[in-house]
């Protein structure tokens, strides 16, 4: 149990991160990426539920915990204004995400699995999600979350950055949902480490 709550491997933050201050940053900030205010269309691509806890290095709920996420649309575009893909943006998307960890040190977000996108230099980025958690006197957690048996994990600069343990841990395979038949809910757990710990 006590590998478990290591402290996930870290990630690059990279160049489409939406801060509190940047006036492109969607409003409202809510859990539901799906539901674009003023839009009534639905966003393309597969929803899916992510999912996880936020855990101490001793396996603790950290209660109160702000985790944000931040993605592409289907197409591989972000809402990000820097971002060079010429690819279409989906009005139906929000591309950018904010949830809370309860008492049990649980969040969860409504979205859609990203499409894999172009980097300059002839690379292609697989599907992922990136993280940044903020929990009070812990280290703020910045990461991402890749899908399982995608093509271009295998040979993704940034996946391939960490140890091939570490990578299991950023590498999510998709789980039924109690609700429906559908195997579209991802659990990502996130293991942060305290102030004090990091030298
Ligand atoms: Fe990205």
């Amino acid at each position: 149990m006590a590998e478990v709550c290591q402290e996930t491997p870290p990630q690059e933050e990279g160049p489409f991160y939406l801060n509190s201050y940047d006036r492109t940053r969607p409003a409202p900030h809510h859990s539901d990426l799906t539901a674009v205010p003023g839009a009534t269309g639905r966003p393309e691509g597969d929803i899916i539920y992510v999912t996880g806890r936020v855990t101490d290095e001793e396996c603790g709920p950290v209660k109160g915990a702000m985790v944000e996420i931040w993605q592409a649309n289907a197409k591989g575009r972000y809402v990000h204004a820097a971002d060079p893909n010429p690819a279409p943006k989906d009005p139906n998307f929000l591309g950018f995400g904010e949830a809370m960890t309860d008492e049990n040190g649980i969040y969860s977000f409504k979205t859609i699995k990203p499409g894999a996108y172009p980097v300059p230099g002839g690379w292609i980025r697989p599907p992922h999600i990136h993280f940044k958690v903020h929990g009070g006197f812990f280290h703020m957690m910045v990461t991402q979350m890749y899908f399982a048996g995608e093509e271009h994990n295998r040979d993704d600069f940034l996946l391939n950055s960490v140890s091939k343990a570490e990578q299991k841990r950023l590498i999510i395979e998709p789980a039924r949902r109690p609700e429906s038949n559908a195997e579209n809910l991802y659990t990502f757990n996130v293991a942060l480490k305290p102030f004090q710990a990091r030298t």
